[in-house]
């Protein structure tokens, strides 16, 4: 086992583990898996592989009591136009309560990394926002970054549970981490990155505004979880995303930006 400091790790000048442009950066990778299959930093990922929640952890043991996870898609069209100019954020997935495993755990696979701690909800914490995979509609741009962050709030677990609620309430869209974890006195916790990204195989719906449609068909031919909480994309738009998203842009809003 390894116990090297993260900030080492850091300071040896690796890539980024977050991608280029976003704040606040890491330089450990935050090891995500999916039924045990790692999606590593940078790489381009099925649609259909990537629909389950993930497992975390890192490669060096942590000794904070709880983190979180954040997944945030930095690429949604504002617009439901075939090609907007600007693209804002979505948070994905937000999981609070989670504690780091002192024990090193070898995931299975040809995509290994070797040995993991993995962070685990033993606290059976419900999760802020509830996992939903990626889904990139057909319009620009078509591929959509998901970036993963993990943040100690063993400092403030309760009141940085209060401010994520809060910020997932009025800022779904357009979720800023930097502001997020500023106001839940959380600035400078960020322990790992990770990111990925899914690609829709277009064409690009050239077809303008209007609402309805545009869930985009996805890449590939991975088989979804159906036992699990989390719908399939094209489910997604009726389901919990939808009525929660609804009320606070509106349903042409919602089918821009998955
Ligand atoms: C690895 O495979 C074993 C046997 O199938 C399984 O019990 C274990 O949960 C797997 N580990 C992970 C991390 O997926
Ligand atoms: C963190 O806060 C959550 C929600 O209040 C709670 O369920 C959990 O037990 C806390 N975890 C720790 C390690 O304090
Ligand atoms: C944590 O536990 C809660 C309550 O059982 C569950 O809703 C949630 O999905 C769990 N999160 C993870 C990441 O396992
Ligand atoms: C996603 O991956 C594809 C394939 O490597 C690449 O062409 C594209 O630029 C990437 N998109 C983003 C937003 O990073
Ligand atoms: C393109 O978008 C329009 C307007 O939402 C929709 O009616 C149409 O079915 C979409 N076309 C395709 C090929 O998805
Ligand atoms: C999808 O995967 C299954 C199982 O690996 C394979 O039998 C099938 O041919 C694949 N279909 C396509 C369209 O790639």
């Amino acid at each position: 086992m390894i116990y090297a400091p993260l900030t080492l790790l850091a300071a040896a000048g690796a890539l980024a583990a977050t991608p280029a442009g976003f704040t606040p950066t890491s330089q450990n990778d935050l090891v995500v898996a999916f039924n045990g299959r790692v999606a590593a930093s940078g790489s381009v990922q099925i649609r259909d592989q990537v629909q389950t929640t993930p497992q975390v952890g890192t490669t060096t043991r942590l000794t904070g009591s709880s983190y979180a996870v954040f997944m945030i898609d930095l690429d949604i069209p504002r617009e439901r136009l075939p090609s907007p100019t600007i693209s804002n954020t979505l948070i994905h997935w937000l999981q609070t309560g989670l504690t780091p495993a002192t024990t090193a755990t070898r995931f299975n696979g040809s995509t290994t990394t070797g040995e993991i701690f993995l962070l685990t909800n033993s606290s059976q914490t419900a999760p802020v926002q509830a996992y939903f995979g990626p889904a990139p509609p057909a319009l620009n741009p078509l591929s959509h970054r998901y970036t993963q962050v993990l943040v100690d709030t063993s400092s403030s677990n309760a009141s940085a549970v209060t401010a994520f609620t809060a910020a997932v309430r009025d800022n779904r869209i357009g979720f800023d981490l930097a502001t997020v974890l500023q106001a839940a006195g959380l600035t400078g916790r960020v322990v790992a990155g990770n990111f990925f990204n899914v690609t829709n195989p277009g064409p690009v719906n050239s077809t303008g505004t209007g609402t309805g449609g545009g869930a985009g068909t996805g890449t590939g031919n991975g088989t979804a979880n159906p036992t699990s909480p989390v719908p399939t994309a094209g489910a997604m738009i009726h389901t919990p995303l939808g009525a929660m998203v609804a009320g606070l842009c509106g349903f042409a809003a919602l089918f821009t930006m998955l």
